[in-house]
């Protein structure tokens, strides 16, 4: 019999052998194996060092190493394995029909420099009233910004029905039906004309060439999530087209690019974009106010 300590040691040893690709929430083999070990029992993911140090039953053990293997044979990233993933801390149902949420953007609207009082861009969160979020997937970011901004209701707007049904179940699960709409179509479409103070966006961007080298893991994501045309910045132009007309005075928008920000700068010179700080870098979200967008269209 084995403690879980030492069970997720052992685990991590045959993901590292067996040389995987993270990314979806985890950074390496310790810690992904810890993910899917504490997920797979039910138990939290700051859990005590005398949880650590209990002896496993069989059963717990059987069920790690099931999803260990499980890990290793298929080349799904864990969320999916275990049908759940966090962002800023909060869980959401995932599966297969939508991305892994890891977007920057949940970072950055937990981000006191980005939003809160003294903030740089959003110091007052309560004047946040209309938030659109484009792409919004698994509804992840939708229902961060209903954290972030009290007052504020969200409309999510998504090209497949089978993102926004499991949009619509992490919408319900958190009791936000009331101030999350879920919007099918392409883009802007759906949304007649109406306006925001702030845009959210997470759309595809990956490169058809990138996508041609994406490891296992990556290619059990919809395919439609990550595609962004051949310099991988389709949506992302069309979106910058769109957004003044979409935003209220003085609005704002973020937006995550991915690498294209050398596309997007030659693309439209005169667009001032600031780009925000995350932990990965700082070229990879920018910050536009609708004034700025209206000025360079
Ligand atoms: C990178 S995922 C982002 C999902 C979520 N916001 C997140 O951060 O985890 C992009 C999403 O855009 C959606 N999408 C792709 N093309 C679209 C379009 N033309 N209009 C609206 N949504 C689109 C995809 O279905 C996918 O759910």
């Amino acid at each position: 019999m084995r403690t879980l300590r030492d069970a997720i040691g052992q685990a991590a040893k045959r993901l590292h052998k067996a040389k995987l690709v993270y990314g979806h929430g985890t950074t390496d083999a310790l810690d992904e194996a810890a993910f899917l070990a504490l997920e797979g029992l039910g138990l939290p993911l700051d859990v005590t060092d005398r949880k650590l140090d209990k002896l496993l039953t069989a059963k717990q053990q059987a069920r790690i190493d099931k999803l260990i293997s499980a890990r290793i044979t298929t080349r799904k990233p864990a969320a999916y394995l275990v049908g759940r993933a966090y962002i800023q801390g909060i869980p959401f149902r995932i599966d297969e029909r939508v991305i892994v949420p890891r977007s920057f953007i949940g970072e950055l609207l937990f981000s006191d420099h980005v939003v809160g009082p003294g903030a740089a861009f959003i110091s007052e969160p309560k004047t946040i009233r209309r938030v659109l979020d484009l792409c919004t997937g698994s509804g992840c970011l939708a229902i961060l910004a209903t954290l972030k901004f009290p007052d504020a209701k969200v409309d999510a707007v998504d090209l497949s029905d089978d993102a926004l049904d499991l949009a619509k179940l992490n919408v319900t699960d958190k009791k936000l039906g009331r101030r999350v709409k879920l919007h099918q179509g392409d883009l802007f479409a759906p949304l007649k004309g109406k306006k925001y103070d702030l845009i959210i966006t997470n759309p595809p961007y990956v490169t058809a060439s990138s996508m041609r080298r994406l490891p296992p893991e990556y290619r059990h994501e919809p395919r439609l999530a990550l595609l962004g045309g051949a310099d991988g910045m389709d949506l992302v132009k069309r979106i910058l087209k769109g957004a003044s007309n979409h935003l209220t005075p003085g609005g704002a928008m973020i937006c995550e690019i991915g690498a294209g920000r050398k596309t997007l700068e030659r693309a439209f010179p005169t667009l001032p974009f600031f780009w925000l700080e995350t932990a990965h870098g700082s070229d990879e979200v920018f910050w536009l106010t609708r004034e700025q967008l209206s000025r360079s269209s």
